[in-house]
């Protein structure tokens, strides 16, 4: 069996090794607010379960000069709200992907509704089955850094009445969500079929995907 080896590989060899061996992973679609109030949304898929007591996510969010947008404004306000990507907007999911400049709030130029999320002044997406208020733990530089590794503790979940069972929590027979694959492929909740959807370099281009 080949073997790689951290030489044997660039940084986006590694990207393509890892992201297509770690498959499926969920998408965190992530409200963030700047402290002048522009809401803005992105999505990432290096996200998972960090803990359970207290309700952790780790989101890793690679580096940039200047900063993304979502980690600046954890910085700045430390507070962000997690959504899984529902059925019918994958395509918006994608969009909000696209470089948008940071005075730009990508709900507005999609056209997604927000919500209130008390206890956070951040909004959530009204349209999404699950949304998940988080507010800052802690920030890990890896590498260079290459990335930052973002802890978040969840405050709050809501969680849509279709999608759960008889106790209110999420009911694997009644809660799907889109998931990322490797290279630019996506997994479709209905059937669980492979989707391919490039990523926007451009915001011309995110308004014709979305
Ligand atoms: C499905 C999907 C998953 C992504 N996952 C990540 C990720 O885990 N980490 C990351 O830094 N960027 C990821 N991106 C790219 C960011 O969404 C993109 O850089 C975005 O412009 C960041 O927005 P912001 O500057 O508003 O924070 C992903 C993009 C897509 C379409």
């Amino acid at each position: 069996m080949p073997r790689f080896t951290p030489g044997g590989l660039d940084d986006a060899g590694w990207s393509t090794l890892l992201t297509g061996a770690l498959v499926p992973r969920p998408i965190a679609w992530i409200t963030t607010r700047s402290p002048s109030g522009v809401v803005n949304l992105a999505p990432f898929s290096f996200v998972t379960v960090a803990a359970t007591a207290p309700p952790t996510l780790a989101v890793s969010i690679a580096h940039r000069n200047p900063v993304k947008d979502t980690l600046r404004n954890l910085r700045d306000t430390g507070e962000a709200v997690v959504h899984l990507v529902p059925a019918s907007l994958a395509a918006a999911a994608n969009a909000s992907s696209a470089p948008y400049p940071p005075d730009t709030s990508e709900p507005a130029a999609l056209g997604l509704d927000l919500g209130p999320m008390p206890p956070l002044a951040v909004p959530r997406l009204a349209a999404a089955d699950i949304a998940l208020a988080c507010r800052l733990e802690r920030i890990l530089p890896i590498g260079a850094p290459s990335a930052h590794l973002v802890l978040l503790t969840v405050v709050a979940a809501d969680i849509a009445g279709e999608v759960a069972g008889a106790d209110g929590l999420p009911d694997a027979q009644r809660f799907r969500a889109w998931a990322r694959l490797g290279g630019s492929a996506w997994l479709a909740p209905d059937t669980w079929r492979l989707v391919h959807m490039p990523r926007p370099r451009s915001i011309d281009a995110s308004s014709e995907t979305s």
